[in-house]
Formats: structure tokens, sequence, C-alpha cells
């Protein structure tokens, strides 16, 4: 096979790099197309368009094959834990038992934010979104803790543990403030995800009694969101992060991007398409017609990526099944995004156009029977994929063409004109 692409323009022929990567996949490098030819490339959504190398995520989205690392998520999902795969993501290892100890125990020792910034949810409106808090709060985060320009390993590492940790406390303290309850601190004793779910739900008043099922439910959560490659949300990372920009300047704009409802955002989205649908009593199959009629957004289906089932959704739906059939949890709800499912993987429209279920599409009835508040939804999302955002932000800064990254244009504006007095305006 060449190792080059020829391209012919106006007469002349440029043969272009073509990139292999070590699954197979491959790309033209336009790296000189612009200084060569004076061309630029357009690609509405960047669907065809590689941003960067990496080795932190791998997808077959044909296939339904999503590995970090080179490890296939459903061994990640049944046989490891949110930090370890964290540290995973993050360094490119599993870690041994004494680094994933030292690993955790930065993260428990980091887990606290400084004081005075509790007394910013009191700035914030009682009923604002915690998506909107988060980012908010993750970018304050640099005025009390300023990272300085030139990073030693030792102060990364730090970094990485502060914000793995401190966007799971900042996100159970906004609950907390959301709700008039005082906030709970972390607690060193707690491992990550009951550390989370006991900072949101055991008050002064009230301990909360930790469900084995429920916590494993929301590590799986966490583990399946880790990382996603080249996603809105971490694009938006590596493209603030190309600046130069601090850390956690880098990892709000993530959150930013994440709240869309095209992205994150569509967590939330599916649980209230489901109760529309089981309130107002509409069948599930005139609701899938009317997503054909674009009246409606089947939402939690469909990925840019993902031309067959999301892998991440077979698991968590998986984990419905089990978790919803514990007396007292059941939720008609999920019969009907089955039955959604069911549905659409009949329908020729969804099949024409490879619509699947996605991540978003069971995820949110998982977080519903922990008790989580639907608008906390894309922030648990958040809370996952911080790590990915880490390691893709790193990988980037470690890289040796590490460059400021700045699109290009297709002008298509009003040509050379000049300025009218007010008088000639017509
Ligand atoms: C995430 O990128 C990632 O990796 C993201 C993510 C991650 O882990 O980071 O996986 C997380 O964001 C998952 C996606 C969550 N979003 C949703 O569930 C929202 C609903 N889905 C759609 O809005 C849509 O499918 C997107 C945004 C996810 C993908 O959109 P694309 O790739 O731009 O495709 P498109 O909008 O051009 O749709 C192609 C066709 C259109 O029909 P035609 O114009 O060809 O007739 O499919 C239709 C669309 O109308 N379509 C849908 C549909 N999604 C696409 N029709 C009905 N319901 C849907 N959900």
């Amino acid at each position: 096979m060449t190792d080059t692409a020829k391209l012919i323009l106006e007469g002349k022929t440029y043969d272009l790099p073509i990139v292999v990567g070590t699954e197979n996949e491959k790309a033209i490098d336009i790296t000189r197309l612009r200084q060569d030819t004076g061309f630029v490339t357009m690609d509405s959504g960047l669907a065809n368009t590689g941003s960067c190398k990496s080795g932190v995520t791998f997808i077959d989205g044909e296939k339904g094959i999503l590995r970090f690392r080179g490890y296939p998520i459903e061994e990640l999902a049944a046989k490891s834990t949110f930090v370890e795969t964290a540290y995973l993501v993050v360094y490119g290892e599993l870690p041994k038992a004494t680094q994933l100890k030292k690993f955790s125990n930065l993260l428990n020792a980091s887990s606290l934010i400084h004081e005075d910034m509790t007394h910013f949810f009191f700035g914030f409106p009682r009923d604002a979104h915690p998506m909107g808090i988060l980012s908010t709060m993750v970018a304050s985060l640099s005025t009390f803790y300023p990272a300085p320009e030139d990073l030693t390993e030792d102060m990364e590492n730090q970094l990485v543990a502060n914000l793995i940790s401190q966007v799971r406390t900042i996100s159970a303290m906004s609950y907390k403030k959301s709700i008039g309850e005082p906030v709970v601190y972390p607690s060193i004793k707690l491992k990550y995800v009951e550390n989370f779910l006991n900072m949101m739900f055991s008050s002064p008043v009230k301990d909360y009694v930790q469900d084995p099922d429920i916590v494993h439910a929301v590590e799986t959560f966490l583990i399946l969101h880790a990382d996603h490659e080249q996603n809105c949300s971490t694009s938006t990372v590596r493209m603030v992060g190309s600046s130069l920009a601090n850390i956690y300047s880098v990892v709000s704009s993530g959150v930013c991007a994440l709240w869309g409802r095209r992205h994150g955002g569509a967590n939330q989205e599916v649980i209230t398409m489901l109760e529309h649908i089981r309130d107002s009593g509409a069948k599930p199959a005139e609701f899938v017609e009317r997503a054909k009629n674009r009246a409606e957004r089947l939402m939690g289906f469909g990925h840019r990526v993902y031309k067959a089932y999301d892998p991440r959704a077979k698991i968590l739906k998986e984990i419905c099944h089990k978790l919803l059939a514990k007396p007292g949890m059941t939720d008609p709800c999920f019969d009907i995004a089955m039955e959604l499912e069911a549905i659409a993987m009949k329908d020729p429209y969804f099949l024409e156009r490879n619509l699947y279920p996605n991540v978003d599409f069971y995820s949110g009835l998982i977080l519903k029977a922990a008790a989580i508040p639907y608008d906390m939804f894309t922030v648990l999302f958040a809370i996952g994929r911080t790590p990915g955002w880490l390691a893709q932000w790193r990988e980037m800064t470690h890289s040796e063409d590490f460059r400021l990254a700045r699109p290009r244009q297709i002008y298509t504006g009003p040509n050379e004109r000049h300025y009218l007095d007010m008088k000639d305006r017509k």
C-alpha cells in the first residue's frame, strides 16, 4: 500500500503522507496542504477530521468496540474500579497495588476544597443548574490553587488528583446547598464512590446506609464514562489547553461543552422523555413516529461515531435489569425505554441511519434509582469524564507536536467596502 495520497489540484499533483494507527485506522496528513496548495479543507462537524494522534481510547464505531489503553470496556466494567480506571486512563497502565494505594490516598488527601469556596454556593440561585455551578467552581479553583506555568511531574500529579477528587466534592456540596442542608465533608475512611454518595445523602440527622448494588451501579457508570476519545467536550479541553490556559479553566471548559443536550446533557433529557411518555399515556410507538417526523428527538439514540449498539449502553442496560429488579426499585420508565428500543431496532428509519441506543439511553435510569436528582445526571457524567479530560490534556501537553489549535475558515461575507457617514446610509 502506498504511504502517500495523491491530490491533483489545478493541474498540479501533490503527495500527501498517509498516517496509519495501531488499529489500522488511516488518515491523510494535510499539515502542509495550505502552504503547498493554498487550499484548506472543509468538514462540517469535523466528522472526517482527525485532530490528533492519541493512545488513550480506541473506538470502532462500526463494530461497537471501546477500549481504554487497549483494555476492553467490558473487562474494566466487570473487574475494575473507577479510581483504578482513572489511573489507567491518565497514566496509561493498570496500577500495581502500591501505585493504586498511593493514588487512592492522594485522591482522599485532595478531596477538600478551600473552606472559603463553600461560601460561593450562597451566591448561586437556589435553582441554579448544578452544571453551571460546577463549571464556575472548577474555574474558581484556579484562584485558590494557582497552577504555575511550568509544572513538575509532582505538581501535575497533584493537579490531576485535585480535579478528580474535588469535582466530586463540589458536585455533592452543590446538591446539599440546593436542598438547604449543611454540606457533608469527604471522609478519609470511604472509597471514592461511597464518599460521593455519603456527601450527597448523609446528614447530621440521617445516616446514609450504603447499598452495595447502588455503589456498584454508580461505580460502573463512572468507569463507562471515563473517556471517549475526541468527543465534543474532550476536543474543547484540547482546544482550550492548547492556549496554555491553566488546567482548571481547561476542565471547566469541558464541563461547559458537556452540558449541551446533544452531548452529555442527553442523559437528563432521556429521563424527561421517558417520564413524559409515561405521564402522557402516549404509546412508545407513537413517540417513535413523532421522532421519525422530526416532531421529537429520540434522546439517547444516535451517535456520531457508533453506527452500532454503544457497548456502554449494553452494560448499563444489564445493570438496569439487575438493579431495577430489586424490591421497591422497579421503574416503568425502564419498560418504556426497552419498548422504544425494540420498536426503533425494527424500524428502517433508525436502521438505515444506524441509530442505536447510546451511553445516555439507560444511564439515567440507574442514576434515578440511586436517588440522584435529574439535573445532576450530567454532573455525574462530568465526574466520570474528568480522568479522560485530564488524560487527553496530559497527552497533548506532553506531545512533541504540541501547538496552539487554530482552525482556518472560508470567508463568505461581503467583499471590501468603505465606511458610510450616517447621512449617506440608505
Ligand atoms: C454523547 O461523541 C461522543 O463520543 C459523545 C459521547 C461521549 O461519551 O462523550 O458518546 C456522549 O454525547 C452521546 C450522544 C448523546 N446525544 C443524544 O442522545 C442526543 C440525540 N442524538 C442526536 O442528537 C444525534 O444522534 C447526535 C447529536 C448524537 C449525533 O448527531 P450527528 O452525528 O450530527 O447526526 P445527525 O444529527 O446529522 O443525524 C443523522 C440523521 C438525521 O436524519 P436525516 O437528516 O439523515 O434524515 O439521523 C437523524 C437525524 O435527524 N437522527 C435522529 C436522532 N439522531 C440522529 N433522529 C431521531 N432521533 C435521534 N436521536
